[in-house]
């Protein structure tokens, strides 16, 4: 069995968490929250790497055995500098541009990111390496993620924003939209209802969980077990709010596991 740590700004990472919850329940999860610093987004490159390495150091030093970066933007801007400094696996996520390329029947693909995620290089070489008969309508979500931090996804105000932001990835006739921030997948209901249910989403939790475990079976630490394992929610803002929110955006039942929340600072 394996200590997980999954990092977002935020509960954006919570989109992630849920399906490594579906598929390996058994392990223990630490859920890190940093709340009071979200959005990421619309920081400058410097600070996303530094807080992010601090927040990773954080988690490696509770005994985490792998580490799930589950926040594109502090993938994009420091996993490389992360993985320099920490001897466990961390793995990260990135916008799905690659699968919704393969899977877009007119070459039209939205990419619904943040400004921090759009602008980097890891996200902008991942892009020159499609092929060019597909077109990437590219739009940064601003303002979107506090909305979501605040428990508003589906308020007639997300649904405003949203449509704002939507809008030239709708006008150019796309059929395939990437959600390319952890918190996004939050916004699907919202979503649908601008665009419709015939485009085609794309979200990479499922790809990530898979290298998650890929990655736990190498250090042989992805043993079977009957008894699910705990998670523990930390946030840097409000972990009372944190637990209430996870108990309302995770699909998995929480019940199932052992769960509390602590605020950042009280764990040694
Ligand atoms: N959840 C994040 C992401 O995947 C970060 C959003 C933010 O804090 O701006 O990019």
């Amino acid at each position: 069995m394996a200590l997980i740590g999954v990092f977002d700004s935020g509960v954006g990472g919570l989109s992630i968490l849920d399906e490594a919850l579906r598929q390996l329940p058994q392990h223990d999860y630490i859920y890190l929250a940093d709340s009071a610093n979200a959005p990421y987004g619309e920081k400058s490159n410097e600070w996303i790497t530094a807080r992010s390495l601090v927040m990773c150091k954080y988690l490696a030093n509770q005994g985490c055995d792998a580490i799930v970066v589950a926040c594109n933007t502090a993938t994009a801007q420091a996993i490389a500098q992360i993985r320099s400094e920490l001897s466990i696996p961390i793995i990260g996520v990135e916008p799905g541009i690659k699968p919704a390329a393969m899977q877009s029947q007119n070459g039209i693909v939205g990419v619904l990111a943040t400004e921090a995620t759009l602008r980097s290089d890891k996200f902008n070489a991942l892009l020159a390496t499609l092929p060019d008969d597909c077109r990437f309508i590219k739009q940064a979500g601003a303002g979107l993620v506090p909305l979501i931090e605040a428990g508003k996804a589906d308020s007639e105000e997300t649904l405003d924003l949203l449509g704002k932001h939507l809008a030239p990835i709708l006008d150019a006739g796309s059929d395939t939209l990437v959600l390319g921030c952890t918190h996004y997948p939050f916004l699907s209901k919202s979503i649908r209802r601008l665009l419709g249910t015939t485009i085609t989403l794309i979200d990479t939790s499922d790809a990530v969980v898979r290298q998650l475990k890929r990655q736990l079976e190498a250090l042989d630490k992805n043993s079977e077990s009957k008894k699910n394992g705990s998670v523990t929610f930390i946030s840097s803002k409000n972990e009372v709010s944190l637990l209430a929110m996870a108990k309302d955006l995770l699909s998995n039942d929480l019940n199932l596991h052992s769960s509390h929340a602590v605020m950042l600072g009280e764990m040694s």
